[in-house]
Order: C-alpha cells, then sequence, then structure tokens
C-alpha cells in the first residue's frame, strides 16, 4: 500500500506548483503492541491473532490499517483472508460464511463414507470448505459444489476450481446437472440451521457480518433442511448417503424429516466438537429376485 501523500504549496518565482510531500512513516506497530491493542477490543486470543496479522501483512502500513480492521470488529478471517479448516487453509472473502470447527466432524463422517472416485455433492457449499478437506483426503472424488450467493460461488470457485471441482450457482439443486441424478454417493449439507428468532443472539460478529441467508433456517431452523432432504432421494446414488449439520435439539425432528424423504436416518454427535450430524441413506436399490 502506497504511503500516504500530503500536498503542500511551494511558491517559486512568483508561480505556485503542487508538488506531493511524503510523510514521515508511522513507527511499525510491534507484536506487544497488536496484542495490547486486540486485548482492549476484546479479542480473546490476541496473541495467536497478532501472530497471524504480522504473518499476513505484507508491510507495516498493511498491518496497521489490517489491525485497525480487526479491533473494529471485522472477523479476523475477512481481516487475513482466509481460514483453517481440517488443516487447510481456506480462502474467505467478505459476506461469505467463515467455516467453522465444528463442521470438521461432518467431514469427519463423510470421509468414513467415501471411496476413492466417488461423486460428492456439497450443498450450500459457502467458501467450498468442507468439499476441499474431502478431496484433500479421499484420492480421486469427483466433487461437485452449489450455493445461492454470488460471493459465495465465486470464493468456493477460488478454492475448488484447481481441484477439479465444479461449482454451480443457485436454489439447492436448481442449477445440477441432469447427469447427476441419482449418482451421488455422499451428500454433505451444512444448511443454515439458526431459528430465526436466534439470529439476533448469534456472537456479533456473525449477526454483522455474515449473511443472513447463511444462517437463518427459518421458525426452527430446518425450512432448508426440509426443502433439501425432500428431494435428496433423487439425486442420491442408490445406498448413498445425505449428511447434514444441525444443533442436538434439531436431531429428532431432521431424523423424522428424512424417514418421511425416504431416508434411513441415524445421529452422529461429536462432544468434543459440540457438533451434530445427521447422517440419511437412500435405500439400496430393491434386488430383483428369480423366477
Ligand atoms: C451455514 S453456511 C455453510 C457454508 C459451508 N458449507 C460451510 O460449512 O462453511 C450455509 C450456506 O448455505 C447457503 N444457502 C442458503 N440458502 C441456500 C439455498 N436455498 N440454496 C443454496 N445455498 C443456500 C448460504 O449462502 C451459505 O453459504
Amino acid at each position: 500500500m502506497p504511503e500516504p501523500v500530503r500536498y503542500c504549496r511551494r511558491v517559486r518565482d512568483g508561480e505556485s506548483t503542487e508538488q506531493p510531500r511524503r510523510s514521515p512513516p508511522l513507527p511499525a506497530l510491534t507484536e506487544p503492541d497488536i496484542v495490547a491493542r486486540l486485548r482492549a477490543a476484546g479479542c480473546v486470543f490476541a496473541e495467536d491473532e497478532a501472530r497471524m496479522l504480522v504473518a499476513a501483512a505484507p508491510t507495516p502500513a498493511d498491518l496497521a490499517a489490517m489491525v485497525e480492521r480487526r479491533t473494529g470488529g471485522l472477523p479476523l478471517e475477512y481481516v487475513i483472508g482466509w481460514a483453517e479448516f481440517c488443516g487447510l487453509r481456506v480462502a474467505v472473502d467478505e459476506g461469505v460464511f467463515v467455516p467453522r470447527h465444528r463442521t470438521e466432524f461432518l467431514v469427519d463422517r463423510a470421509m468414513a463414507l467415501l471411496r476413492p472416485g466417488a461423486v460428492v455433492l456439497d450443498v450450500c457449499c459457502g467458501t467450498g470448505a468442507i468439499g476441499a478437506a474431502l478431496v484433500a483426503a479421499i484420492p480421486r472424488i469427483q466433487l461437485h459444489a452449489t450455493d445461492i450467493s454470488d460471493a459465495a460461488v465465486l470464493c468456493a470457485r477460488r478454492n475448488l476450481a484447481h481441484l477439479g471441482a465444479r461449482v454451480y450457482h443457485g436454489d439447492l439443486y436448481t442449477a445440477l446437472p441432469a447427469p447427476l441424478c441419482g449418482a451421488v454417493d455422499v451428500m454433505v449439507a451444512n444448511v443454515p440451521y439458526v431459528p430465526s428468532a436466534d439470529v439476533e443472539m448469534l456472537p456479533r460478529e456473525a449477526r454483522i457480518y455474515e449473511a443472513r441467508e447463511a444462517l437463518d433456517g427459518g421458525t426452527d431452523g430446518l425450512d432448508v433442511l426440509r426443502r433439501l432432504a425432500a428431494e435428496a432421494v433423487v439425486w442420491l446414488a442408490p445406498s448413498g448417503h445425505l449428511l447434514v449439520e444441525t444443533t442436538e435439539r434439531q436431531a429428532q425432528t431432521a431424523v423424522a424429516i428424512f424417514s418421511h424423504d425416504g431416508l434411513i436416518p441415524h445421529v452422529e454427535r461429536s462432544d468434543e466438537l459440540e457438533a451434530t450430524v445427521i447422517v440419511g441413506t437412500r435405500p439400496a436399490a430393491p434386488t430383483r429376485s428369480a423366477v
């Protein structure tokens, strides 16, 4: 970033000319300065964040600007431009949902069901973090991802295009190519699942800086999940699986929705990550009995 330039009026031989004069460089912020500023702004992990800001800033001027944005409340991931997820560095653009560590449990459960070469669909992909983690873990998977938000689709393409994945833009299944129908081995979906009335109670960073459509799941938080489950059997291959994240409180309702929509459901829980995942399996195609 260029140094700030101040203009001064210089008078020479009766003429005046505008000449730029450079400000003296500001003293560079030291890491202890940054820690103190972050702490004063209420950042709990001030030391870690200071280290990450120092590592991310190309110049001292950039560093000062980044510290200002962070102490002004912008989530760290938007300030530095990435989030750590399943050991990967995932690009995060402003306004796109920041991948949460809790969702690593969904990745873990999907990995347990995946075979090399499988077809994977990440619906409501956001940055594409879940798909990127699966591609990194399982050889040769064919990844498709989709999201309704323009910003998310652009960000997911940045994270996934070089992995050979296809990223589509649309409401749930609407933008998917027809050949995917009945061909998906594992579908992962971290849909918005916060009940509308609870969105106002989310931490400030989510409430203010993340898109409402990434968070708000309707009255009981399960509106998008219901629409997703209603068509899942059409997109899944026989014996294919749909995995979604919910809260523990929503789990039994989600199980009932999956059963109603022809999926065989079960609940997986990680106390360590405080994460709940509902797995729904499309029954295998009926075998033809020899007559
Ligand atoms: C909770 S975020 C999850 C993002 C990402 N999967 C992750 O775990 O980091 C939910 C995402 O769903 C997307 N979304 C919301 N409604 C959608 C819909 N009807 N169709 C497709 N995507 C939708 C939002 O744009 C947002 O990116």
